[in-house]
């Protein structure tokens, strides 16, 4: 065992790559495409589902480094819209991982101060897997730690138009004029109205696309690209990424160059 263990997180903030002279910025809110698991287990010889089975443990990693870096919010982009064109086994092995994480790792997350929520659309989950995510938003809703958002059946464009389906009927309704709609009514409709949207979009496995995760909310999120498979993201990985978005200079538009974090 190492002794000075205790002190590596600190150490990592002060010199997060040993030779890097200013610190770290920890970005408010992480939301990462965890891509991947299949290509993973592949390069193995492995089934995909494996690779699936051990991107939990993955999850597990980023909940923990989010936590030692003082993250507020991570949000896991854990099942997409479009995934159900997937084999019908591998969708079900999915759920049943969604399923088993809230079992095994619920109590562990509320211990920790950790409050989960869910994005995405729920109406098209079995009422099974509806209960357990209300169970596992109910139990931690108090929490004052991360609050990990789990995207599941989550797609942007379906979102958005969710949003706009319910504003569509509030006008219909005349509970809304159409001219008092501005981006603040269209973001108080997505499921992410009461978070901050992300500084930092970390996708694994090399791909560089955003394939439908949180359009409206990354306008001005930096993204970052990992080559590594998603059951290969650790801590180091993660401190990888944070370090790249230390570097960047955030304008949102303007000309002064703004550190975020
Ligand atoms: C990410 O890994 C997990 C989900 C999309 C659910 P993939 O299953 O997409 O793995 P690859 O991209 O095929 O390697
Ligand atoms: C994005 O990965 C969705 C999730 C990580 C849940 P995909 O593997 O589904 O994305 P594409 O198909 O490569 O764009
Ligand atoms: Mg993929």
């Amino acid at each position: 065992m190492n002794s000075n263990a205790d002190d590596s997180g600190a150490e990592l903030l002060a010199k997060p790559s040993g030779t890097a002279v200013s610190p770290l910025s920890i970005p408010r809110h992480v939301a990462i495409i965890m891509d991947g698991n299949g290509r993973w287990a592949q390069g193995r010889g492995l089934s995909r589902t494996e690779g699936h089975r051990r991107g939990m443990e993955a999850v597990r990693a980023a909940v923990e480094t989010s936590r030692e870096l003082g993250v507020s919010y991570l949000t896991l982009f854990s099942f997409s819209s479009e995934n159900w064109s997937r084999p019908p086994l591998e969708i079900q092995f999915l759920f049943g991982l969604l399923r088993l994480f809230i079992q095994r790792d619920l109590a562990n997350l509320h211990r920790n101060g950790v409050r989960v929520t869910v994005i995405g659309d729920r109406v098209r989950l079995s009422s099974d897997i509806r209960s357990l995510l209300e169970q596992a938003e109910t139990l931690t809703r108090d929490n004052t730690g991360l609050r990990l958002v789990i995207a599941f059946n989550y797609g942007a464009r379906d979102e958005i138009t969710r949003a706009v389906r319910r504003l569509a009927e509030e006008v219909a309704n005349g509970r809304l004029a159409p001219d008092a709609i501005d981006e603040n009514t269209i973001r108080s409709r997505l499921d992410t109205a009461d978070m901050p949207d992300p500084d930092l979009v970390i996708r694994t496995s090399g791909e560089m696309r955003l394939s439908n995760f949180l359009l409206w909310q990354a306008a001005y999120a930096e993204l970052v690209f990992l080559p590594a498979y998603w059951p290969d993201f650790d801590r180091a990985a993660y401190l990888q990424a944070v370090e790249e978005y230390s570097r960047r200079a955030r304008r949102f538009g303007g000309i002064a160059a703004r550190r975020s974090g």
